[in-house]
């Protein structure tokens, strides 16, 4: 049923209420995304393809989300100081009739860009700043945890090398040491012995190497099991699950390497039976919602629970993120068969529904990275071999650190796409299997080159053992 229908049938229609249905019948949107990955293209394209979006802006995106239909990157200006940091974002949104702002990313969540929306009056999705600690503070996110009973694992917050030292001794390893604050899904070394948890402490607390976001760092008791990631939306009291989904965190084959943003996820993950589902909801995520209600901050946006789910199906919070996972959304968007629009509405709204309508194919999304990822980046690289936008609907190339070649004669679909550091693309396949969907991915995959593309031909690897066995 379409959102409007809901929203009229309802007997008390709020403020709120009132724009969904307008925006539902009448005028067509203008949608603003934040970010540049591969996690905003696909949000931008899922958004594009409701009738009732008119342009999409992304700010700052990336040459995919230029190439998108009806999307326009805008380079938004960075503010004079830290106090009117998000003031670009509101001037945009007021100069240019945004109905609806989407954040991708969690660093302006952090720094409280939905708190300025609101103030401005603009309808932006994502959780405030004291929300968004969940992901910006480790410290944070242990000790709400700690104190709503959701189950993580053991761990203790240290400022002294030292001290950070003889507690790994007592503890012994294997041991995982994580940089407090944000570091880009970089900040977490699972030290196999005491002497590289030691060096870790090094790293983080005597050299400095994660900045400010490394000046405290928190250990952490090795979690065993099966990961997953579980990403609701949330409107301050219902919720609304995403599809789940499970993510390549180590950057070489076999789940090897170091860690990284993410190297390919597919959706759904097996791991997550029913029965687990409905443990992750009534231990982990009804307790967020309930404690930030309580807390007088209402929790809004996405939510993604980084799970470790151990023999006996129990969940285990690793992490909380404030927002989409990437590369998890690009799957899990290719089988959302709702409209992301509507599920944005409905959440600014206060009236998210239950449930989503999902493709019932799985999808899988393999990342193509930059040479020297996750260490270092390289940029300027000419990708050749992208498939023309949407030549299939069952596979898309999500692109992520891509620009264009700085040719300004030629219009921009014969400019040529270079790489911009980091993770370039993320190519996603639906398929009636994990393993053919890896194959649709892998084939398209290897068809694209540029210097140095690094990428596994692992993912989903789990999954498709199950499929096997
Ligand atoms: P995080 O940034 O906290 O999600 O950590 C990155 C990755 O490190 C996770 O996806 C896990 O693979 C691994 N990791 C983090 N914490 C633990 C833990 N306590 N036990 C085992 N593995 C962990
Ligand atoms: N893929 C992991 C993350 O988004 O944090």
């Amino acid at each position: 049923m379409p959102a409007y229908l809901i929203v009229r049938e309802s007997l008390t229609i709020d403020f709120d209420a009132k724009l969904t249905l307008m925006l539902r019948v009448g005028c067509l949107m203008n949608i603003l995304v934040i970010g540049s990955g591969g996690r905003e293209h696909a949000l931008a394209w899922q958004c594009a393809k409701d009738e009732n979006v008119k342009n999409i802006y992304v700010a700052p995106g990336n040459a995919g989300t230029a190439l998108e239909s009806k999307c326009q990157n805008v380079v938004l200006a960075s503010a004079d100081s830290d106090d009117n940091e998000h003031s670009p974002v509101i001037e945009f949104c007021q100069n240019n009739a945004i109905d609806m702002v989407i954040v991708g990313p969690e660093a302006p969540l952090v720094t409280g860009i939905i708190d300025a929306c609101r103030k401005a009056n603009i309808k932006a999705w994502g959780p405030t700043a004291y929300c968004a600690q969940l992901e910006g503070s480790k410290t944070f996110a242990k000790e709400f945890m700690e104190q709503n009973q959701i189950p993580t694992a053991a761990y203790q917050g240290f400022t002294d090398a030292a001290a950070a030292k003889s507690y790994i001794d007592e503890q012994g390893a294997p041991i995982v040491i994580k940089a407090d604050g944000l570091a880009a899904g970089k900040g977490v070394i699972v030290a196999e012995t005491i002497e590289q948890a030691h060096a870790a402490i090094d790293d983080m607390l005597a050299d400095n190497k994660f900045g400010d976001a490394g000046s405290r760092v928190v250990i952490e008791q090795f979690l065993q099991g099966e990961e997953a990631s579980f990403i609701c939306m949330i409107d301050g009291e219902n919720i609304l699950p995403m599809a789940t989904s499970q993510d390549h965190k180590r950057a070489f084959e076999g789940d090897t390497g170091p860690n990284t943003g993410g190297m390919g996820a597919y959706s759904p993950a097996p791991v997550v039976t029913q029965e687990v589902h409905d443990k992750v909801i009534a231990q982990v995520i009804q307790p967020v919602v309930d404690a930030m209600k309580e807390a007088g901050h209402p929790y809004t946006g996405f939510l993604y629970a980084g799970l470790m789910i151990d023999k006996a199906g129990d969940p285990y919070v690793i992490e909380f993120n404030c927002r989409f996972g990437d590369p998890e959304t690009q799957p899990i968007l290719m089988r959302l068969q709702s409209s992301m629009v509507d599920l944005v509405a409905q959440g600014l709204a206060g009236q998210l529904p239950s449930e989503a309508k999902w493709d019932t194919r799985p999808a899988l999304g393999i990342v193509v990275a930059s040479k020297g990822y996750p260490e270092t980046s390289s940029k300027g690289d000419v990708i050749a071999g992208l498939p023309e936008l949407d030549t299939q609907d069952s596979v898309k190339v999500f692109h992520a650190g891509t620009a264009f070649s700085d040719s300004d004669d030629a219009v921009d679909n014969e400019k040529e796409v270079i790489t911009n550091g980091g993770r370039v693309l993320c190519v996603t396949a639906l398929a009636d299997s994990i393993s053919d969907a890896q194959q649709a991915a892998l084939a398209v995959t290897g068809a694209i080159s540029f210097d140095g593309a690094q990428y596994r031909r692992d993912i989903g690897h789990h999954a498709i053992a199950r499929e096997n066995a």
